[in-house]
């Protein structure tokens, strides 16, 4: 008989306080949706949290798992085994991208979203690093195009995918722009790599005209709502707006003779929808990532950790705007 794990489930689509329950589950097959019939089978030493399982415990998220189900898009642990050809083996420290059941003693992963954890990282920086680092090489890089020498301003700068964003970005040689909204964040987004750090609430749009002489080159933004209209009149001529999220609620509408005005670009970024399907590129990115990490440019903050059993504390830290880099849920 296959042993009990622990687990959390989201049980009832009611929001982080009460959606959450501490489980005995069977531990999973080595089977994962993407790979059917196929998985790498991973010991979790700590599992991410992040936006998505927030909107997960709402239904508010796209991609709706029937009730109840484990959520936990990504963790890190050792490799307890993996199929032929996988470009990793049983023993091995790895990041892994499991997209459902990490919030659990046992996940299971697709090969081609398991990358080797550097033994310069701790498991909880390994359960933050695909997700949000994955995403900001393919926002910045891919859609947006960023090129060294260039400006990338940054919104929500503090947060996981923000903390990310900077350290890719400075990775790639460009300039950085973060904006905050506390003095707690500021300091984050410095430690991250932040070369200027705007906030919020303050005139940003005129200040990074100012301090980038002219406008940035691309906007990366996680946060949406009003400030949307700004990004785009911060840009210099050929500008890019990479939309990558709506932390603020509201999906923003623009005018789009701004576009032709200024011979600038809306680009979306949906690292999900190109990734899933493709494993080819999930290696290279995978491999640009860790030509950062070893030049020491990537390395994740985690700004707080939590027992598995306060899921739900960490999914209300993320919810009322005071996580700080990444959150991490920590295993035995
Ligand atoms: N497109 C993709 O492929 C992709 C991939 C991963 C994540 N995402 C999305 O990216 C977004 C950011 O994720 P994350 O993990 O970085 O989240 P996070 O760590 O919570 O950071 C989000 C930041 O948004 C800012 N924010 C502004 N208004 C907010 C509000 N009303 N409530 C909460 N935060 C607010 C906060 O910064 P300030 O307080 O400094 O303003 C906060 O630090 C999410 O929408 C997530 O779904 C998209």
């Amino acid at each position: 008989m296959v042993p009990p794990m622990k687990a959390i489930q989201i049980v009832e689509l009611t929001g982080p306080e009460t959606a959450l329950r501490s489980s005995e589950l069977p531990e999973p097959e080595p089977s994962h949706m993407l790979t059917p019939g196929s998985g790498v089978v991973v010991d979790v030493a700590a599992a991410g949290v992040s936006f998505p399982e927030v909107l997960q415990t709402r239904g508010e998220y796209q991609f709706k798992p029937p009730l109840p189900f484990v959520p936990g898009a990504e963790v890190a642990g050792v490799v307890r085994s993996a199929p032929p050809g996988a470009d990793v083996v049983a023993g091995d420290r790895v990041a892994a991208f499991c997209a459902l059941g990490g919030f659990a003693e046992v996940a299971v992963a697709p090969d081609f979203l398991t990358f080797a954890l550097p033994d310069s990282l701790d498991f909880a920086q390994g359960a933050g690093l695909i997700l949000n680092y994955h995403t900001a090489y393919f926002a910045l890089r891919r859609r947006g195009r960023l090129q060294a020498g260039e400006t990338a301003l940054i919104h929500g700068a503090a947060g996981g995918v923000g903390t990310a964003c900077l350290q890719v970005a400075k990775g790639l040689g460009a300039n950085t722009v973060a904006i905050v909204s506390s003095d707690a964040k500021e300091a984050v987004a410095r430690q991250a790599g932040a070369d200027e750090v705007l906030r919020s609430d303050g005139p940003w749009r005129e200040q990074a005209k100012e301090v980038t002489g002219g406008g940035v080159d691309v906007v990366l933004d996680p946060v949406g709502g009003d400030r949307f209209t700004d990004s785009l009149r911060s840009l210099r001529e050929g500008g890019r707006v990479v939309v990558v999220g709506f932390t603020a609620g509201a999906i923003p509408e623009v005018k789009v003779n701004r576009l032709l005005l200024g011979n600038t670009e809306i680009v979306g970024a949906g690292w999900g929808a190109h990734a899933l399907s493709r494993p080819e590129s999930n290696r290279q990115t995978g491999e640009a990532l860790a030509g950062l990490i070893e030049q020491g440019f990537i390395s994740p903050i985690v700004g707080a950790r939590y027992p598995l059993e306060q899921a739900g504390e960490a999914l209300r830290m993320i919810d009322e705007r005071r996580a700080l880099g990444k959150v991490v849920l920590e295993l035995d």
